[in-house]
This record gives C-alpha cells, structure tokens and sequence, in this order.
C-alpha cells in the first residue's frame, strides 16, 4: 500500500526531471497525476476497497501527496511560462541602442571650479576650514567684536552663543595665518550660511575667499590680481571700477564692479540703471586682524577679497533668478 503512493511519487518527480519541460508537457503530468482520471485521484478512489484498518492512514497519505504534487507542479510551471516569455520577444539587433543619459557638474560647481582654476595659476592654493565656526573665528579675529554693528550685515544663524554656521568664507583667512607664516596666497571655496530668503538671497550660498600676505604687498598688486580674474572669468575687455567701501577685516576697502554684461554700461534692469554690477569686496587686510594671527605688521602687508559664487554664474550666463540654481530642473541644469 504504502509503495504505491511512494511508486506514484517517484513517477511523478522523475516525470519532471526532465529540464526545459514546456508549460504544455508539464500540463500534461498534472492531468496524469492529479487530474479526475490521474493516478492519485485513482488511488484515492480506491481506498474504499481496503481493508478498514489500513483506510485512515492511505487517506492521509494520498493527500498529503495531492498537496505536496500540485505545489511543485504549480512551482514548474511558474517557471516554464516565465522562461517561454522570455524567448517569445527575442532581442531586435536592429533597434537603436537606449541612450545612458550623461550628468554634467551643476553650474555652480563649474563656476567655482573656473574661479579656482584661474587663481590656482596664478600661483594660490586652495584652503578649506569648517563650515559649522566659533564666533572667534568668523567674527571676533576677523575684527568685528561682539556688539559692533557690523556683526548685522550678515544675519548669523547660531548653533549656540558661540558656535555659529559660517557667514562667510573670511573664517578660514585667520585659520590659515594660524598655521603659517607669511608668504601666503590661498583661496578658499565654501559653503556659508545666512538667515536670508528671497529673491536674491537663500540661506546657503556659496563663496571664494582670497588671502595674500607677503613684503611690498600693496594696493597695486590686489588691482591687478583681480583685474586678470575678471578678464580671464568674465572677458578681456570687460572694465572694473574699484569703489570705496567698509569691511572690518580691511583698511582701506573697495568694491569692485564691473561693466553690467546686458547692457555694456547704458543703464538696464539688471544693473539698476547704473551700467556697473557688484561682484565682489575687497581690500588691504586691517593690522588689527595680523595682530590676532601674530603677523609682523612692520613688515607684512596683505590683501584679502571675497566672492559670491552664485552671483559670479548669473553675471556670467545671464540668468535672472538665484532660485533655479536651487531648484534642480533638468531643463535649467541640461544647459551647462
Ligand atoms: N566676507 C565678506 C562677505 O561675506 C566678503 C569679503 C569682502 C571678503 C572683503 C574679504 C574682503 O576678504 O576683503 O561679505
């Protein structure tokens, strides 16, 4: 009794050995064993005719084997109708190959990249500091003391009294003449942080800090140095004007403008009808911050300038709003 169900098993299991059965074949076996005429449903019908005692246990037997059947021929047949989906649409060799679209930098890293290429020849190494500062380091070495108005032309974000998210890149100035001793030409790119949101402002922002300390270092030399970056940045014929102006950290200080690049200097929307754009501020760093660093002020002199990278890439290409740089649209970002 017992090997008949074990016979009707191994029939049933070597009948599906056969690999790459189709979904028809294996049809085919589930009728043969489990079908109204199959051999299991067979031997189930049989039972009636045995001996009483032996019926409990065949019963259960051939059910159990009812189950066990159907879930590997459901299993096979998975199988086999996946594997005929697979080869009823055969590859066309002729169609076109999928494109992989390509990533390109996004525009503020390609400005900030050329920025840094242009300063790198001229001789300036990159620095970098943290964006998450004390107040010392982005404020009160920088010469601007707790209290001073001049702490408002940057609206901080504090993570404690006196642990801020860096205003500025100016931060990492005073870390580098912490280190070392003059001569110093570095730039420092960054991330900084203001708690400003609008048109023309966001909350993070990007920057490029400028330091150069040597002997004889004067005024001159920060004009031309920032001349060859604006002629190599925007182009050799764009004219800059210095104009007076306050940082704490310089004495004297300026700004520096150049032509608008809409209107060549007529007077536009862009440039408020002035014909000259602000791209970024400068000046001779102010003894009080070589004093804080223990820089010889008899015999080092400096200049120091810093950049807004967003506004440099919308100066150079045009682009009216600070927000589609934040955005991520690829039909913006696909342009650069
Ligand atoms: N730190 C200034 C700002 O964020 C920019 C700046 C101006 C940096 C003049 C300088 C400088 O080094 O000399 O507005």
């Amino acid at each position: 009794m017992e090997k008949t169900i074990a016979q009707i098993k191994a029939d049933a299991l070597d009948a599906l050995k056969e690999n790459d059965m189709a979904p028809q074949a294996i049809q085919d076996l589930v009728v043969k064993f489990l079908g109204r005429k199959g051999e299991v449903t067979q031997f189930l019908r049989n039972i009636s005719k045995l001996p009483a005692a032996q019926r409990p246990m065949a019963g259960k037997q051939a059910n159990a084997l009812k189950k066990e059947l159907s879930a590997i021929f459901d299993e096979a047949l998975d199988v086999a109708n996946n594997r005929a989906g697979q080869t009823e649409a055969p590859i066309d060799v002729s169609l076109p190959g999928r494109k992989k679209p390509r990533g390109t930098y996004h525009p503020i890293t390609q400005v900030n990249q050329q920025i840094c290429d242009i300063f790198t020849k001229m001789g300036f190494d990159i620095a970098e500091g943290p964006e998450v500062e004390n107040d010392y380091h982005n404020f009160e070495a920088l010469n601007i003391p707790k209290n001073h108005p001049a702490r408002d032309m940057q609206d901080t974000f504090y993570v404690s009294d006196n642990i801020v998210l860096r205003t500025h890149t100016s931060p990492i100035q005073v870390r580098v003449m912490e280190k070392q001793p003059p001569p110093v030409r570095v730039i420092a790119p960054g991330k900084v942080y203001r708690c400003d949101s609008d048109l023309t402002h966001t909350p993070m922002f990007h920057q490029v800090e400028g330091l150069f300390v040597d002997e004889n270092v004067s005024f001159g030399d920060l004009k031309g140095v920032l001349t060859a970056f604006v002629h190599q940045m925007f182009d050799d014929q764009t004219s800059l004007r210095f104009r007076p102006s306050f940082f704490p950290f310089t004495e004297p200080s300026a700004e520096v403008d150049i032509l608008c690049v809409m209107c060549r200097g007529k007077g536009c929307r862009v440039c408020s009808r002035t014909g000259w754009l602000e791209v970024l501020g400068s000046g001779m760093v102010h003894p009080a911050v070589f004093e804080n660093v223990g820089y010889d002020t008899n015999r080092y002199a400096g200049f120091a300038f810093g950049m807004g990278v967003e506004r440099i890439a919308m100066l150079k290409y045009g682009i009216d709003d600070l927000r589609r740089f934040f955005e991520n649209d690829l039909r913006f970002l696909n342009q650069f």
